[in-house]
């Protein structure tokens, strides 16, 4: 019997209209190797050690300053030049409302957030040290509660199955793949740490964000902060 997963697979599947015969597999026999030369890191001079340093962090303290979290913010899911985003999305469509829970930032209020990125800033929509219930909604997770913020990708899911059908729900995931590598890459930059979640309690998660889950869900979070 074949899993959710398989399913998933084969009824997102694009197919072409009309094929009649499949494309010649890749014979491995004309397998040759082709030498590249050595990655000339120090062409990339900012992003170069970002992206050689950057590694998973899940021991956290102390605050964030304001400075850093916007430039987090900005090149995870920020427009940079008018409606233009650091990130690609299928179709443009981006579906993401990104929500910020803010556990230790300088001069904020703790509590969840959810990012404007019009006028690019923070509504604050739950006041209180919510980072507790988050850690308890992802299997315990400490870096939760200890982490400066953790972003939350919610996603609307419409957004994009609107144009592309179930097609669109592998889209939304690789959307976010891209979201959350901006977010490490610029942690790393700033000398912070960084770290992806998605192993979390779906409705659990879902109700601390006050989203029901089907068409709105939180997608995948990262967590960001003072490594210790
Ligand atoms: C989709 C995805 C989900 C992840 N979820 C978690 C998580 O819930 N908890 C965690 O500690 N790490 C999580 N990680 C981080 C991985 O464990 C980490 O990237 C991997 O071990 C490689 O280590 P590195 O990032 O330090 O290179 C996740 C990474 C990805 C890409």
């Amino acid at each position: 019997m074949s899993g959710v997963g398989e399913s998933f697979q084969k009824m997102t599947r694009l197919k072409q209209q009309g094929a009649t015969h499949a494309t010649k597999p890749m014979d491995s026999q004309t397998e040759t190797e082709h030498p590249l030369p050595a990655p000339g890191w120090d062409r990339l001079p900012g992003l170069g050690p970002s992206i050689c340093e950057r590694r998973s962090q899940r021991e956290y303290g102390g605050a964030m300053s304001q400075e850093d979290l916007s430039l987090i913010i900005a090149a995870s899911y920020g427009k940079v030049s008018g409606q233009r985003r650091a990130v690609p999305s299928a179709g443009g469509l981006y579906p993401f409302d990104l929500h910020v829970l803010v556990n230790h930032v300088q001069g904020m209020e703790p509590g969840i957030y959810i990012y404007r990125a019009d006028t690019h800033s923070l509504a604050l929509r739950s006041a209180g040290p919510w980072g507790e219930e988050l850690a308890r909604a992802a299997l315990g997770q400490r870096m939760c509660r200890d982490a400066s913020v953790v972003l939350a990708l919610v996603c609307v899911f419409g957004r994009t199955t609107r144009r592309y059908g179930e097609r669109g729900y592998r889209y939304v995931y690789l959307d976010a793949g891209h979201v959350v590598q901006n977010t490490y890459l610029v942690a790393t930059g700033l000398q912070l740490g960084c770290c992806g979640i998605a192993a979390f309690y779906d409705d659990e998660t879902n109700r601390l964000f006050a989203v029901d889950g089907t068409e709105r869900a939180v997608t995948y979070m990262a967590a960001v902060g003072r490594c210790l």
